[in-house]
């Protein structure tokens, strides 16, 4: 026999607090507006974002994240780029950094183009100054 379901804490769209304790804690939500555009929680009546104020508290409380590392080149190279181009034919290296300059040497596997190397550069640097700083520049070496 079916136990009773669990209560929903967003009426208007059926959100258990468990289903949005999941979608928070994969997605890193803190607040209730991130929460509402990644599941629609609190976008509708409204009379539930003070519970969900409430649990994302409680949430966090509970499951502390750790120390936010310090974003450099090598950790923007790292984790916001090279994830990207795992299909591609490129493999990138940090060689250094000088103030706002990054250079990068870039490691063409197979074929490639001029065009696709300065789609790739522009793509490593619009990510350095989104996430860096504003004025980066990126020399493949
Ligand atoms: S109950 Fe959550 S938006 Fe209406």
């Amino acid at each position: 026999m079916a136990g009773k379901p669990p209560p929903r804490l967003c009426s208007c769209f059926g959100l258990t607090a468990a289903d949005l304790e999941r979608i928070a804690l994969e997605q890193g939500l803190t607040g209730v507006d991130e929460l509402g555009e990644a599941s629609r929680a609190g976008t509708g009546c409204r009379t539930c974002v003070p519970d969900l104020e409430k649990l994302l508290e409680a949430l966090w409380r509970a499951h502390p994240r750790p120390a936010e590392k310090p974003v450099t080149p090598a950790t923007i190279v790292r984790d916001a780029i090279r994830p990207f181009l795992h299909r591609s034919p490129w493999e990138l290296h940090l060689i250094d950094v000088d103030g706002a300059t990054v250079r990068i040497r870039a490691i063409p596997h197979g074929e490639t183009c001029l065009t696709g190397e300065d789609t790739l550069r522009q793509f490593v640097e619009n990510r350095l100054k989104e996430m860096y700083r504003p004025d980066a520049a990126v020399v493949f070496v």
